[in-house]
Formats: structure tokens, sequence, C-alpha cells
């Protein structure tokens, strides 16, 4: 550990088997973070503990399993609605965050909705979406005849507020932005475009998949109406992701899905709806992926979010003062810490992303590519693709400087430099 970093990073590094393996015979150098994050062995013994000693379903039961598991279940909810802030019914359990936004689009298109959607009325959203905040917009709009509009990016990849009153306007009923784009990187200024939103009277929906991993979020802070996430991002197994809501306006949703433990009363002619958070968990709903959440809640609680934002923020600064020495590779988006996350999307001349990518491989380097699910992000800056390197609590600046050496190599073996 070096004096920059806020944590012991090589005893982080121990809670996490997979770093001790090689890849191709070179030791992991793992940077594929924003798509998906490695788990520390703390978070699997609570979810094996769990399955192990208190499993059974939950709300169902008398006996004592049921009832333990029950209790397990409900206080993942109350360690989760803590982490962000929130009262423990106002976090509904779901999938992943692709799930939450859904249901969300779902819900507001149904008959009983509070905000009604029809022809005249809009959707805002922004260029910089995962395709999970965009295409349930686009089913919503087509649903109810609803337009959707988006606020565009500047060449420097931040969002052009410049026209953020006609995009914002009085007919708009919904905004939904991420927090932290995956692709590019950005932080977006939530305070801001929440307070447009509110001058118009349009609900907010704010995408934190790749906040709420890397930074402390305070969900009540941030004057937001809905706000989703994913565990899979955050040392959690995949399976499991959280919406939240205000609660009046979870109560005022209808349903997104019918089925058991959702209800109130049920008869041949009709039924009536239980409370959120069950309104929303039809079924058997994530039950150890959820006390496995907590756990990893509770892990980052205990490095500390502002420690670990602090660590991204010197790996993030370090890649992008790399990359500008190195000619023939480019950053889409910012190239400066400053109000960014540490998703960091490059383009090396002359070589195709995939090749980039499978050429680090070869070295032990895991790096994304492709359009990460934001397609009219890479048609905007006129790109097929990009290799992207995303880095975590766990990642070192010998990892950064690995990966540096890595697209050197990969210049020289695609005869690009
Ligand atoms: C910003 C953002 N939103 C949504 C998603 C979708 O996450 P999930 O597949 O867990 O639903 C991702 C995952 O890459 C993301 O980065």
């Amino acid at each position: 550990m070096t004096s920059t970093l806020a944590f012991d990073v090589e005893a982080v590094r121990k809670d996490f088997p997979v770093l001790a393996r090689e890849v191709h015979g070179k030791p992991l150098v793992y940077l594929d973070n924003a798509s998906s994050s490695h788990k520390p062995r703390q978070v699997l013994e609570a979810e094996r503990e769990f399955v192990e000693q208190h499993y059974s379903n939950v709300h169902r039961g008398v006996h004592t399993l049921s009832q333990e598991a029950t209790d397990a279940y409900e206080a993942a909810r109350s360690t989760v609605a803590r982490f962000i802030g929130a009262q423990h019914d106002d976090v509904v359990f779901t999938k992943n965050v692709t799930e939450a936004i859904n249901l969300v689009a779902y819900a507001l298109g149904n008959p009983g909705s509070p905000v009604p959607l029809g022809p005249g009325d809009e959707i805002a959203i922004t260029e910089m979406e995962h395709h999970s905040n965009l295409v349930p917009w686009q089913m919503l709009a087509e649903r109810t005849g609803a337009t959707l509009r988006w606020l565009g990016l500047t060449g420097e990849g931040r969002l052009d507020l410049t026209n953020l009153d006609q995009i914002v306007n009085e007919r708009t009923k919904l905004l939904a932005f991420t927090q932290v784009s995956n692709i590019l990187g950005t932080e977006n200024d939530v305070p801001a475009l929440v307070a447009r939103a509110k001058q118009v009277g349009a609900l907010t929906l704010v995408d934190g998949a790749q906040s709420v991993p890397h930074q402390p979020v305070d969900v009540a802070a941030l004057g937001v109406d809905l706000f989703a996430f994913t565990g899979h991002k955050m040392l959690a197994p995949s399976g499991v992701g959280v919406l939240w809501g205000r609660g009046e306006l979870l109560n005022a949703l209808p349903p997104f899905m019918g089925g058991g433990s959702m209800i109130e009363v049920v008869q041949m002619t009709g039924s009536t709806y239980a409370k959120a958070p069950e309104r929303f968990e039809a079924g058997t709903p994530v039950i150890s992926q959820a006390v496995a959440l907590a756990a990893a809640c509770d892990y980052l609680s205990a490095v500390g979010l502002d420690a670990i934002k602090a660590h991204e923020v010197a790996l993030t600064a370090r890649l992008l003062d790399g990359i500008r020495e190195l000619p023939g590779v480019s950053v889409l988006g910012p190239d400066s810490t400053e109000a960014r996350g540490s998703a960091v999307s490059f383009v090396v001349d002359g070589v195709h992303p995939h090749d980039v990518g499978q050429s680090l491989d070869d070295l032990g380097i895991a790096v994304r590519v492709g359009h990460h699910c934001a397609a009219p992000v890479c048609r905007r800056y006129g790109v097929p693709a990009t290799a992207r390197a995303s880095s975590y609590l766990y990642n070192t600046e010998t990892d950064i400087d690995g990966l540096l050496d890595g697209i050197v190599q990969v210049q020289r073996f695609w005869g690009a430099a």
C-alpha cells in the first residue's frame, strides 16, 4: 500500500479468492468491475451460512426455519436501506437494476398509475443511458403514446444541459437518468437535474448501478423519487437488485407482477394488493442473494465508501495520465477525475477493441470490450465499440501500470505503435 491510498488494499485483496489466480500463466488483473465485481469471503460465507443453517421460504411459515429466514431477509432489507439512507419499507428487492427499472416503467403504464401517460406526455432520459434505462422507456412510450426525449452529450462526454429546459418541460412526466455512466464514466449533476424536474412536476428515477458500489449515496439527500441499483457490481452475487422509492409513491403505484405474497385479499372476482415492499415482490423472492447483498453492504461500509472513492480516484487519475502519454490511444469520456467514476473507455487507433481485449486477456488483464449496452453513445462518438477498464477497491497501482504496459504491447503486436 502507498501513502496516497486510503486503506489497506493488500488486506482487502486477501478477502477475494479469485485475485490469487492466474490467467494464461499471468497473475489476474481484473479491471472489468463496471460489468461485475468479485465477491469477498465474508459475502460468500454469509450466504453459505444462511443457506446451510437458516434457509426456508420467507413470510409463509410458522416453523423455526421459516421464521429465521424471514428475519434474515427483512434484516437484510434494513441493512440495505441504511446503506442508502432509506427506510426499510421503501426498499424492494428485485432481480437486478434492469428489473427495477422495468418494474417502474411497467407499473406507470398500468391502469391506476398515479402518473397516467398518453399522447402529448413526455418521458425524458439522456443519450448516455445503459440500454436498461433506455429500452423500458421506449416500450412505455410505445404502450402509452407518450413521446421519449433525451438530453444529448458534449464532445467531452458530459450531459449537454444547454437545452435542459426544452427537454424537461411542462409535458414531462418522468426524468430518468444515470448517476454515473457505465461507458463514459461521467458523473451527472443529480441535484441540478432533480431541481429542473421538480420545477415542472416530473418524477425522477436515477440509475445508481455505477454509483452505489463506489461512493456514498443517500437517496433522501439526493431528493429523487425512485432509485435503482444492482448487487453483482457491489460484491454481492448476481440475481439481486434494489428499487428504492418514496413510500407514498411506491404505495400509489399499481403492481408490476401478480402472484403470491403481493396480495391483501384474493377472491375469484378480484384481489387487493399489499403495501410496498411486498406489493412488488410477487412469488418467492431472492432470499439468500438479499442476505449476501446485506453482507456486501457491511463489507463496503467497513472499508468506507469515502475511502473507496478516494482510492478509485487515485487509480483513475493514474490511468488517465498514463493514457495521455500513449500516442494513438484516446479516452471516450471525461479526461479528468472531476465528477467522474472509475470506468475508462478507450480506443487504440488501428486495433479493433475486440482485438485489444483479446490481446490484454493473453496478458492476464480482464477489460470489457463492446458497446457496453450503451450503443447510442458509441454511435454519438463515431466508434463501433471501445475497450473499458474499470477499477474497484481491490485494484492497485500495479494493475493500472500493467494495463498501460499491456496497451503498448497490444499496439506493437498489432503493428499500431
Ligand atoms: C449504468 C447501468 N445501468 C444498468 C445496468 C444493468 O445492470 P443489470 O444487468 O444488473 O440489470 C448496468 C450494467 O452494466 C449499468 O452499468
